[in-house]
Order: C-alpha cells, then sequence, then structure tokens
C-alpha cells in the first residue's frame, strides 16, 4: 500500500495550494542538499507545511506557530489523540448527515455546536472536534471571530460534507510526529532556529479594500503596524543568516500608487505571481489576483551596500 500524502484537514483563507508552484521556485536552490529546519509562524492550514513534509525527506524538523489557540489545539490532538478525535468526528458526521433534507434542524444542530464551541467548556478533543465540524459546515470554510472571540460564522449550505477525513487525519498525525507545534506571536519562533533554517511567513493579508478585508483569524487585527514589525523581524533574521520566503497581497493591483510592500521591503527580492483566491464571500472575487512572494535569498545590490 503506497503512502499516503498529508493534505491540509481544514479549509483556511488564504490557504496556500495555489501558489505553492510559486514557493517551490523561490525556495533556497540547495535546499535539498543538507539537512534543515524548517519553521512557518503563521501556519494556518499547513498547505505549505504539508507540502515541505511530503517534498524533502531531508527536512529534520518543522515548527510550526499560530496565535489562532483553537487551531494549534486542533493539530496537537491530531498529533497526540487522532484515534479518540476521530470517534467523536465520526458521532458528529453521522448525526449531521441523518438531519438531511431537515433544514430547520440542522441549522438548529449547528448553531448549538457553535454555541458549545464558544463556551469553550469541552476537554480539547472535544474542542478539536467541534472545530474541524464548524470548519467543515460553516459558510465558505470562513473562520472568523469577534471581539469576544467568538466563532460567528453561519451555517454552509453543503450536502452531507465529509466532516471525519479518518485516512487523513491518520496519516497528518503520522507526519506531524516530527513538527513541534507552538502557540503565540510569530516573534516567538526565532528561538528555534538553528545554522540551516528556512521560514516561511503567510501573514494575513494587507486589505486590497475595505470591504475585502477578511484578517480577523484572531480577535486582534493583523495591520500596518503588525506588517512592519514582521519587516523588522525578517531584517533581523536576514543579518542572523537565516533564509526566508514571505507571502502577502499586492496591493498595488488594487492602487498602482500603493508602494507599502515595495518601500518596506525594497532590500529584499520582492516578485509579483499570479494565484487565485477560492475562499471569498464574493463568488465574482473569486480568481486571478497577483500575489506577492519576497525573500532574502536573492540580496538586491542595494541592500548588499547598506550591510
Ligand atoms: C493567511 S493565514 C495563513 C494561511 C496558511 N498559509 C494556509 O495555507 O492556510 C494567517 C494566519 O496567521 C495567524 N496569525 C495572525 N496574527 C498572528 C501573529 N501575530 N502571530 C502568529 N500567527 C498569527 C492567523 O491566525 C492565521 O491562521
Amino acid at each position: 500500500m503506497t503512502d499516503r500524502i498529508a493534505k491540509p484537514f481544514l479549509k483556511w483563507a488564504g490557504g496556500k495550494t495555489q501558489l505553492i508552484n510559486h514557493i517551490e521556485q523561490a525556495l533556497p536552490k540547495d535546499i535539498s542538499k543538507n539537512k534543515f529546519t524548517y519553521i512557518e509562524p503563521f501556519v494556518g492550514s499547513g498547505a505549505v507545511l504539508f507540502w515541505m513534509l511530503n517534498k524533502f525527506q531531508n527536512l529534520q524538523k518543522a515548527i510550526i506557530n499560530d496565535i489562532n489557540e483553537d487551531l494549534i489545539n486542533t493539530y496537537k490532538i491530531i498529533a497526540a489523540k487522532p484515534k479518540e478525535l476521530i470517534s467523536i468526528l465520526e458521532v458528529l458526521q453521522s448525526e449531521f448527515h441523518a438531519l438531511e433534507g431537515k433544514d430547520e434542524a440542522k441549522k438548529e444542530y449547528y448553531y448549538s455546536k457553535r454555541e458549545l464551541y464558544n463556551k469553550r467548556k469541552e476537554e480539547p478533543t472535544g474542542q478539536a472536534a467541534l472545530f474541524i465540524f464548524l470548519n467543515r459546515t460553516c459558510f465558505n470554510g470562513l473562520y472568523r471571530v469577534n471581539r469576544k472571540n467568538e466563532f460567528n460564522v453561519p451555517i454552509g449550505s453543503y450536502k452531507k460534507p465529509t466532516i471525519c477525513d479518518k485516512e487523513n487525519i491518520l496519516t497528518v498525525s503520522k507526519a506531524l510526529q516530527k513538527v513541534e507545534i507552538l502557540c503565540g506571536d510569530f516573534e516567538e519562533t526565532l528561538k528555534y532556529a538553528d545554522e540551516n533554517t528556512l521560514f516561511y511567513f503567510d501573514p494575513p493579508y494587507k486589505p486590497l479594500s475595505e470591504t475585502s478585508s477578511f484578517n480577523s483569524y484572531s480577535k486582534d487585527e493583523f495591520n500596518d503596524a503588525e506588517q512592519i514589525r514582521l519587516r523588522d523581524f525578517c531584517k533581523k533574521l536576514d543579518l542572523l543568516g537565516h533564509k526566508w520566503i514571505l507571502s502577502n497581497s499586492d496591493v498595488k493591483g488594487k492602487d498602482e500608487n500603493d508602494n507599502f510592500f515595495d518601500e518596506l521591503y525594497a532590500a529584499f527580492h520582492i516578485q509579483r505571481v499570479d494565484a487565485r483566491r477560492i475562499i471569498n464571500a464574493h463568488p465574482e472575487k473569486r480568481g486571478a489576483l497577483k500575489e506577492l512572494l519576497i525573500t532574502n535569498q536573492v540580496a538586491s545590490q542595494e541592500y548588499v551596500r547598506s550591510i
């Protein structure tokens, strides 16, 4: 039986599956040569993490992090207690599927689970199961919380959605055995870097406009000051000799005079790449967009001069 490939167990706004080809081009040329450590401080659904784990056998250790406690609890439970989690998800799936065609009952079931989730009184495995249940049944797989950190996404319109992907949970659990799972601010990940480390940053994107401003993954917005703090962290990593790749939205796509990122990362290598957005409340806004891929591996002459 061929080894199954671990894939993201969540739908996540900003999921990077669409960008992986471009990220592969931006990787250090000698990445397959020596053992290396991979750090992803904004992991979300981990699309790039799972691709890296499947692609590079010389990836010795991976460190993932996210500020979303419920997300990280779910990673930890999948790593430590996959079978217990699967048995709860199987119950949630059969109960929810049994309500197919009974819309009012289905809604009632969904909102009762959302309320239970927001109470956060369940033990960690139960909370992780509710997290996956909501992700699989809510509108568009969106993760959004209000200022009280309450998940407030309405029910989606899926017919018998897969809630318990048993095979993938077991495969992800196996893949996570060489992954250190952290919860906190991205700057906390520096202490896990060693002499051959690659960082991949995929922070909440800078909103292209007021209406498309989705970066409320957590109760605190990731605003321009946070984007600048992240750039300063990248500069620090560069001076320490660590390699990094960063993705973000291309604000020039909306306003060609907006040089926010071009100025912020002027010392580094900026690429504009095609990408598709699939999670967007407005179907007409899904489709081709440019995104930024920034890295310190091809240092610009200007930066070499500034050292
Ligand atoms: C664009 S998403 C990452 C998507 C991910 N690359 C994927 O493939 O699904 C950004 C993530 O950053 C997390 N985040 C927001 N602020 C953070 C912070 N200060 N430190 C660490 N993580 C943060 C959010 O919870 C969210 O999961």
